[in-house]
């Protein structure tokens, strides 16, 4: 059977936040901070916070993850997600940013970013990304998995496995000494190998006390990217990678991104800190849950 394409849903009202929990700037304006691209800030006093916040990310997504499966609605996974972020003391960082309605993003099939969870019930054969950014002791912990719904076709399982390890080899050139542009080489060498594309309109970003700051990481090869990678540093990288066109199509609401050919779309998100030495992944748990599916999906 052909797969549908996914098309806007209902949206349920945005989860309230009680009173208790302290939120970012932009919470109550939907404005954040100045994006400072002049000044990449170190962390030092933040890093034990940071892990704290990142942490937290990492337990939230492995809880949206395990329910996971056909029938489900993204609104559902949201729910889950907020509940479970209140209950930490914590802010769900994509809420109300620059007016993002909801608490998570799930990406579905030809979805490349910023999905808006809604009621829209995942079928045997899809592929989801979810992206859990958490606001806890003053930092944003930022990241996102893509697994499968049920036993999916051999291409979706290349093309997740393929950006996977697009991830994996971004993160092995990250160390004091390397460029930023190293992490782009990486993505783009390893995608373009396997006969895939990248897309270019979405980054990485340095990530702390503010949700989205400098640096800028681009997933594809930028040869005047020269900034040094230095210790202290804290940023994303979350490749998007895409079985056809690199080129997106942003929906009316504003958020939704879907590759332009309407072919599929994965993506993983890891917060790291620049060590001395390498690099401590902060939202990193075991391994991906795309593995450890196995074709058991139930
Ligand atoms: N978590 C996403 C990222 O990786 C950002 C989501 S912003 C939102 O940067 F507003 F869409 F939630
Ligand atoms: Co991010
Ligand atoms: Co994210």
């Amino acid at each position: 059977m052909k797969r549908q394409t996914v098309t806007a849903a209902t949206v349920s009202p945005s989860r309230a936040v009680p009173p208790h929990i302290v939120c970012p700037e932009y919470a109550h304006t939907a404005v954040p901070a100045p994006y400072k691209l002049s000044c990449i800030k170190v962390k030092v006093d933040q890093i034990g916070r940071m892990r704290k916040a990142c942490r937290f990310a990492r337990e939230v997504l492995d809880l949206v993850l395990a329910a996971v499966r056909p029938g489900v609605t993204t609104d559902e996974l949201d729910q889950i997600a907020h509940q479970h972020i209140i209950a930490l003391g914590a802010y769900p960082s994509p809420l109300n940013y620059m007016g993002f309605p909801k608490s998570i993003c799930t990406s579905v099939n030809e979805v490349v970013v910023h999905g808006i969870p809604d009621n829209r019930r995942l079928v045997e054969g899809d592929i989801i990304n979810c992206d859990v950014t958490v606001y806890a002791h003053g930092m944003h912990g930022d990241c996102s998995e893509t697994i499968f719904v049920g036993e999916v076709d051999a291409l979706a399982k290349k093309l997740v496995q393929v950006t996977w390890e697009c991830l994996l080899r971004a993160i092995d050139v990250v160390r004091p000494g390397n460029k930023l542009n190293a992490i782009g080489l990486a993505v783009e060498a390893h995608a373009r190998q396997n006969g895939f594309s990248i897309v270019r309109e979405f980054s990485g970003h340095g990530i702390g006390e503010n949700f989205h700051m400098a640096p800028y990481v681009a997933h594809f090869y930028e040869p005047d990217n020269t900034t040094q990678i230095v210790e202290g540093m804290t940023f994303t990288i979350e490749p998007m990678i895409n079985v056809g066109t690199a080129e997106c199509v942003i929906w009316p609401d504003k958020w939704t991104a879907v590759t332009a050919d309407l072919r599929r779309s994965a993506q993983f998100e890891h917060t790291l800190l620049v060590t001395a030495d390498g690099v401590e992944i902060l939202t990193g748990g075991r391994e991906p849950w795309f593995l450890r599916q196995d074709n058991r999906n139930p």
